[in-house]
């Protein structure tokens, strides 16, 4: 952990100042906006439209992914079971639990298959799609891991990216562990396609080494 940021959480722990709404505090939601535009800025996303929020950890950030795609898609409960759900047996178990915390627990899990080096295979990714909706099933999420917990494995971001477009997913990408890589030049390049994602999410307390519990995600749209 850095001096900084360590004299920063003490600050914030002192004053203890309500940060979720502008009037009770509008330095602290400054600083917290400021900091997401920058991290949208280094995702590749628009820094003048991008959104988001910080919350305590990854498991909340996927949580919150999950609600926002689910109003997106005015997902009813009748439709739930027909809602496919794309992973790899490498994808965060929270984004799991997180689905049944929203009442989604019935959706169909989808396990992608994946290649020698953990990452998802798209090829099988595509296959599983195609499936669902000649079942007449409606792909709806697409989970993309920007750096497994198990084994650091960034899935190809670009090709999913353009996969759930084409079939009108839902585009997440956890990279609760390793989405702050792409500052470094000689990660930079495994990150490509990250800013198609409709959400990421990126902790701080991981690849930046800041106290923890601090946590952004980026919808694109703000709800
Ligand atoms: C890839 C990934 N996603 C999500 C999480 C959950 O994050 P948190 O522990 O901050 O809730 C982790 C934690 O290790 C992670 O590695």
């Amino acid at each position: 952990m850095n001096d900084y940021s360590a004299y920063a959480d003490y600050l914030a722990d002192i004053i203890n100042r309500f940060s979720g709404e502008y009037s009770c505090s509008p330095q602290a939601v400054q600083i917290e906006n400021q900091m997401i535009k920058w991290v949208a800025s280094i995702i590749g996303y628009d820094a003048t439209t991008a959104g988001g929020a910080t919350l305590s950890g990854g498991s909340m950030s996927g949580l919150m992914a999950l609600i926002t795609a689910r109003s997106h898609y005015n997902i009813t409960s009748k439709q739930v079971s027909s809602c496919c759900v794309y992973v790899t047996h490498h994808t965060h178990h929270s984004i799991i639990k997180a689905l049944h915390l929203v009442g989604m627990g019935d959706a169909q899990i989808r396990y992608v298959d994946v290649d020698d080096m953990y990452a998802m295979n798209v090829d099988h990714l595509q296959q599983l799609i195609t499936a669902d909706l000649v079942a007449g099933l409606r792909p709806w999420f697409i989970v993309a891991s920007a750096g497994t917990t198990n084994t650091g494995a960034i899935d190809p971001l670009r090709r999913i990216g353009v996969i759930a477009q084409t079939a009108g997913c839902w585009y997440h990408v956890d990279g609760a562990y390793g989405a702050f890589f792409i500052l470094t030049s000689q990660a930079a390049r495994l990150f490509d396609g990250i800013q198609l994602a409709d959400s990421v999410v990126l902790d701080p307390h991981k690849g930046l080494f800041l106290p923890y519990g601090i946590l952004t995600s980026f919808p694109h749209t703000l709800y």
